[in-house]
C-alpha cells in the first residue's frame, strides 16, 4: 500500500518530525533544547515553550528535505505518550490540527513502542519474539516482544532510570547535563577496572538505580576528602568504573531473560543504546550466546520521529487511526 506518514515527536526536550514513504525514512529533523544543558536537566514549562516555537520549522524542514508536499500526505503521527504533559500536548494538538485540516487520519503512537522497535527502521527482516531491552533516561525495561502490537514488560526499574543514573553521577562529577554522553567520552581513555562499587540486589528481571548513585556520591565525597582534585585528576578512570559498573548491571539481566525466553533475536533501543560499551559488548554477547543482536544506528537510538514514523506505518497497515478526541498520557506504560 503506497503511504507517506508525517511523525511528530515531543515527548521530552527534542522536538523532532520525520517522513516515511512506504517504509522507508525519509527525513528525520531534531531540534535539541539545549537551553536544558545550563539548567542542569529538563525544565516542563521550558521544554513545552520550546516545543511550541520550534514545531512549525521542525515540520517544514522535514516535509521540504523529503521533497515531499502536505497535500501528499496520508496520514499524521505523533507520539501519544509516555512523556512529559505540557510537551506531549504541543505535539498531538500541532499533529490533530494540522490532520484535520488535510482531512487525513491521525495515528497516536506510544514512545515506549516505537523505541522497542527503532531497529526495525528501513529493514523488513524481524523475527517474532524478541527481547528489547528499552534504555533510556526515563525507562530501563525488558520488553517481550511477540509482534508489532503484543508486547509484556518482563522487568523495569523500581526507581530511577539507567540513563537517570548516567546523568545524576556525571551531575555529582561536575558535567554538564545530559551526562550520559560524557562519561562514554571520558570512558574511552580510562580504566574500567580501577574503581569498584557495591552490587544492587534486585529480584527476578528488575532493576534499580538509585543504590548505585549515592554509594558513587559517597565515593566520590571520600575521595575528594583526601584530594580534592580527584575528580579532575582521575575523570577518565571514575567515568570508565562506572559505566562499566552501569552497563553490568543491564547485562546481568539480560542473560537472566535471555534463560527465561526462548528468542532468536535481541535488541536494545533508547537513548542509552547509544553507549559505545554498550554497544561492544551486545556485540560480544551474540557470539557468546548465539543470538541475532539488532542495534538500532545511532540517530535512532536518543529520541527521534523517525522511530515515530516507523512503527506508525505498522499501525497504518492495519487502519489503527485514532479518534480525534485522543489525549496524551504521562504514565510508563506500553
Ligand atoms: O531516549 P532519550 O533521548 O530520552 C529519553 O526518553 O529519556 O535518552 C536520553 C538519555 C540521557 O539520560 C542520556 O544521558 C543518555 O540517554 N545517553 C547516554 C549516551 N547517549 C545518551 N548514556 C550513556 N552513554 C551515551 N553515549
Ligand atoms: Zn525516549
Amino acid at each position: 500500500m503506497n503511504k507517506t506518514i508525517l511523525a511528530i515527536e515531543t515527548s521530552c526536550d527534542d522536538t523532532s518530525a520525520s517522513i516515511i514513504s512506504n517504509g522507508n525514512i525519509k527525513s528525520n529533523i531534531i531540534s535539541s533544547q539545549i537551553d536544558h544543558k545550563k539548567l542542569g536537566g529538563v525544565v516542563p514549562e521550558i521544554a513545552s515553550r520550546s516545543h511550541q516555537k520550534n514545531i512549525i520549522y521542525i515540520v517544514d524542514s522535514a516535509l521540504s528535505e523529503a521533497g515531499i508536499n502536505k497535500k501528499e500526505l496520508d496520514a499524521i503521527a505523533f507520539t501519544i505518550g509516555p512523556g512529559l504533559l505540557g510537551s506531549l500536548l504541543v505535539g498531538s494538538t500541532f499533529a490533530k490540527s494540522f490532520g484535520y485540516s488535510l482531512g487525513i487520519p491521525i495515528i497516536g503512537v506510544n514512545h515506549l513502542k516505537a523505541h522497542a522497535f527503532s531497529h526495525t527502521i528501513n529493514k523488513k527482516d524481524i523475527k517474532y519474539p524478541f527481547l528489547s531491552l528499552l534504555v533510556s533516561g526515563g525507562h530501563t525495561q525488558i520488553i517481550l516482544v511477540k509482534s508489532y502490537n503484543n508486547m509484556e514488560v518482563v522487568g523495569e526499574t523500581r526507581d530511577d532510570a539507567v540513563g537517570e543514573a548516567f546523568d545524576k553521577c556525571a551531575k555529582i562529577m561536575g558535567l554538564d547535563y545530559p551526562g550520559g554522553p560524557l562519561i562514554d567520552k571520558y570512558s574511552k581513555n580510562g580504566d574500567p577496572n580501577l574503581y569498584s562499587f557495591p552490587d544492587t540486589i534486585v529480584p527476578e528481571l528488575d532493576f534499580s538505580f538509585s543504590g548505585i548513585k549515592t554509594s558513587f556520591l559517597y565515593f566520590i565525597n571520600d575521595r575528594i576528602k583526601e584530594n580534592k582534585n580527584f575528580i579532575s585528576e582521575n575523570i577518565n578512570n571514575i567515568s570508565a568504573s562506572i559505566q562499566k559498573k552501569l552497563i553490568d548491571m543491564l547485562l546481568d539481566k539480560l542473560i537472566i531473560a535471555l534463560d527465561k525466553y526462548e528468542v532468536q533475536d535481541i535488541s536494545i533501543c533508547g537513548g542509552v543504546a547509544a553507549n559505545s560499551l554498550l554497544r561492544e559488548e551486545m556485540i560480544n554477547f551474540s557470539n557468546k550466546f548465539e543470538i541475532k543482536v539488532n542495534i538500532p544506528k545511532m540517530e535512532y537510538c536518543t529520541d527521534n520521529a523517525a522511530m515515530i514514523a516507523n512503527y506508525a506505518s505498522y499501525m497504518y497497515d492495519e487502519k489503527k487511526f485514532s479518534d480525534y478526541d485522543i489525549v496524551p498520557f504521562s504514565k510508563n506504560s506500553l
